[in-house]
C-alpha cells in the first residue's frame, strides 16, 4: 500500500449469470491504476455470500458486533478500509440489481463519509434510473455521491474486446477519478481530524 494514494474499491454490482458487469469493472479499475492517484481493489458481488435475511439489530447501531457470514468478511474489510467507491452497475427495472441493496444494507458505517462513483450501463438510458437510486439510498448511510459519472446507453453496441469504442470515454474518466481523488483526499483528512457526527 501507497500512503499517497487512496484505497479505491471497485464494486461489480451484477450476480446474473453471463453477466456484462466483470468487464465494465475491470475496464474501470484499469483506468483507475493508470489515473495514479489509487490503489485500486476490485470487489464481486458474485463471490460474496450475502443472504437477504438480516439480522435483527440494525447495522448502523450494532458497529462492529454486527452479525454478518463469514462468507462476507472480504466485502466488509473492503468496505471498512476504502477512502473511495466506485459502483458498476446495471439497470434492473428502472432500479439497480437486488444483489447491490442486499450488500449495501448489510453495512452503514462503512459508507460514511466516503465519496463514491457511478459507472452505469444498460439499454437507452445507459443505467441513468439505477445511479438515481443509488444516489438516494447512499445519501442516507452519510456518503457522498459524486456528480460526474459514466454511463453506457446500449452497451451491446457500444463495446468491443473490453474496451468502449467512443475515444473520449478515457478522458471522461480520469475527470471523473480526478473528483473521486478530491474527494476522497477532503474526506479523508476530515474523518481523520474529527468524528464524523451522525
Ligand atoms: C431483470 C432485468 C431487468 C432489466 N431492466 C432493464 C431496464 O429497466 N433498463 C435497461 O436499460 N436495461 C434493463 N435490462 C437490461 C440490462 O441492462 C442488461 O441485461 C445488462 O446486461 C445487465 O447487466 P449485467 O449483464 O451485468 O447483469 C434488464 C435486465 C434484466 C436481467
Amino acid at each position: 500500500m501507497d500512503n499517497n494514494k487512496h484505497e479505491l474499491v471497485v464494486i461489480v454490482g451484477s450476480v446474473r449469470e453471463g453477466r456484462f458487469g466483470p468487464v465494465v469493472a475491470s475496464w474501470v479499475a484499469e483506468q483507475a491504476r493508470t489515473h495514479g492517484g489509487f490503489d485500486v481493489e476490485v470487489v464481486d458481488l458474485a463471490e460474496i455470500d450475502i443472504p437477504l435475511a438480516l439480522p435483527e439489530a440494525s447495522p448502523m447501531a450494532a458497529g462492529e458486533a454486527y452479525p454478518r457470514p463469514a462468507g462476507m468478511a472480504a466485502l466488509t474489510s473492503a468496505l471498512e478500509g476504502a477512502d473511495a467507491f466506485v459502483v458498476v452497475t446495471p439497470e434492473y427495472n428502472h432500479s439497480y440489481p437486488a444483489s447491490l441493496k442486499a450488500a449495501i444494507d448489510w453495512h452503514f458505517t462503512q459508507w460514511t463519509a466516503k465519496p463514491v462513483a457511478f459507472v452505469s450501463y444498460g439499454g437507452a438510458a445507459g443505467g441513468r434510473h439505477a445511479v438515481l437510486h443509488l444516489e438516494n439510498v447512499l445519501t442516507e448511510l452519510h456518503a457522498v455521491t459524486i456528480r460526474d459519472g459514466l454511463a453506457f446507453p446500449n452497451y451491446f453496441t457500444a463495446w468491443q474486446d473490453g474496451q468502449p469504442l467512443d475515444p473520449e470515454v478515457s478522458g471522461y474518466a480520469k475527470t471523473l477519478l480526478d473528483q473521486l481523488a478530491w474527494w476522497a483526499g477532503a474526506l479523508r483528512s476530515a474523518r481523520e481530524a474529527a468524528p464524523y457526527p451522525a
